[in-house]
């Protein structure tokens, strides 16, 4: 079994609020379709990060930020439910699980996770907002993906976003970047944030050295080049392996 991430910035384009990239998604789920058992998780881009951008979200409990997170959990259902009949129609039985409702006594409680899996389906899981008792925050794609490696005990963690893997710097910025294909204990450069309120580059990067640390085999992978997933762990893989 794999658990493998869709980033939100291969869904979406982050500077324009719900641009959905129909085409890009498709094909990248059209790939995935045709892994054996696998639980897919997804981000927000801009459905989860431009409203909560603009109106202060994670934080205390406002008046503003409580219409601003009901925008948001319908935006990022709205998101999951075109993935997951993206995976209907490519004949996998899929069931959107929002982390939301999985919040109790201050963790979260992913039981329904092995039940959707033991069901033959595919749970697709994603970065949402959630309420504790003085705030309204947001747990992150990333996150839960450390988590699935911890609790479901996987073959591989994969994560695909919209660049080659993890380099010494931001490739988008420095085009001298290198790009590291095997990842021990290198120092790496993130560079700022902007459209981002999980921690963009960065957290995925602990998030992925959380799942090694589980003992699962992890790899940041260009989501634009799905066909890579079928190169990890031959000589033609392009990526980072952790
Ligand atoms: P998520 O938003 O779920 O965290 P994502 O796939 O949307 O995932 P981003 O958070 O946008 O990904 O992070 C990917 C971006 O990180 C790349 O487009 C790249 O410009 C930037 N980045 C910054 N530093 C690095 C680095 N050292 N190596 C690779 N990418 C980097
Ligand atoms: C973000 O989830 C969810 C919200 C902002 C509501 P992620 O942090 O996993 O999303 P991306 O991949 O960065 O877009």
């Amino acid at each position: 079994m794999d658990i493998i991430k869709i980033g939100g910035s291969l869904l979406t384009d982050k500077t324009i609020y719900r641009k959905f990239y129909q085409k890009k998604t498709s094909k990248i789920v059209q790939k995935l379709s045709g892994i054996e058992k696998f639980i897919l998780v997804h981000g927000g881009g801009s459905f989860g990060h431009y409203i909560s951008k603009k109106y202060g979200l994670p934080g205390d409990i406002t008046e503003e930020r409580i219409k601003a997170a009901s925008i948001v959990k319908y935006d990022m259902a709205d998101l999951n439910q075109r993935i997951v009949k993206m995976l209907n129609l490519a004949g996998r039985p899929a069931m959107g699980i929002s982390p939301f409702f999985l919040d109790k006594n201050n963790s979260f409680s992913y039981g329904i996770v092995k039940k959707v899996l033991d069901y033959g389906m595919i749970p697709v899981l994603y970065g949402d907002v959630y309420l504790r008792k003085d705030s309204i925050r947001i747990l992150s794609g990333d996150h839960i993906m450390s988590s699935m490696a911890q609790l479901m005990k996987p073959k591989r963690a994969i994560f695909l976003t919209d660049v080659d893997g993890v380099f010494d710097r931001d490739p988008k910025k420095y085009r001298d970047a290198a790009l590291l294909k095997k990842y021990s204990t290198e120092s790496v450069d993130f560079g700022m944030i902007s459209n981002d309120v999980t921690g963009g580059m960065e957290l995925k990067f602990r998030s992925m050295v959380n799942c090694r640390n589980f003992g699962v085999k992890t790899y940041l992978i260009n989501g634009n080049f799905p066909e890579r997933i079928e190169y990890i762990g031959k000589k033609e893989f392009v990526g980072t392996e952790f």
